[in-house]
């Protein structure tokens, strides 16, 4: 696995129990295995636009983790400072996005399923949407690292 090296994120293993040939128990217990508590979850499945990208925001406080739970993406992260490109592709490790931190998905495999438990409800004043004023926010220092 790469190492992860920009700001606010990481990798987050969740325990998983092999049941032979039935299947696999995958466990995300909140404010244990996930650093905060769980307020909202979300999944994104039927991706059949192979060439679409999700994503491209950031979060002024929210924060999230994001699990490929079948089959695989690229999950693009960026600080303001640095860029890194990860292969997505274990359903028991999921990769922790921090406030204020630029996230693309895209490169979608045939059956892609995204789990994403995130800290705080759905609040659209809460998301940066356009790039360049992420990248003011971060020069400005408006961020809570
Ligand atoms: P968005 O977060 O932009 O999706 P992605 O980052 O995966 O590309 O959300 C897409 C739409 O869904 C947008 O209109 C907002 C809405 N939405 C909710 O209503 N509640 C939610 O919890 C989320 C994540 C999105």
């Amino acid at each position: 696995m790469e190492k992860i090296r920009v700001l606010n994120s990481g990798y987050i293993t969740l325990k998983k129990i092999h049941d032979d040939r039935d299947g696999n128990l995958i466990i995300a217990e909140g404010s244990k295995d996930i650093p905060f508590e769980i307020k909202r979850v979300y999944y994104i499945n039927n991706l059949e636009n192979s060439i679409s990208v999700r994503g491209l925001h950031a979060h002024k406080n929210c924060q999230q983790v994001i699990f490929c739970i079948n089959g695989s993406f690229t999950l693009g992260l960026d600080d303001g400072h640095q860029k890194q490109k990860i292969l997505m592709n274990k359903d028991n490790v999921g990769v922790f996005l921090g406030k204020m931190l630029w996230h693309t998905m895209e490169d979608f495999s045939s059956g892609c399923v995204l789990m994403v438990l995130a800290s705080d409800l759905y609040d659209e004043s809460d998301y940066i949407r356009n790039y360049d004023d992420f990248l003011i926010r971060i020069k400005n220092g408006d961020s809570s690292f």
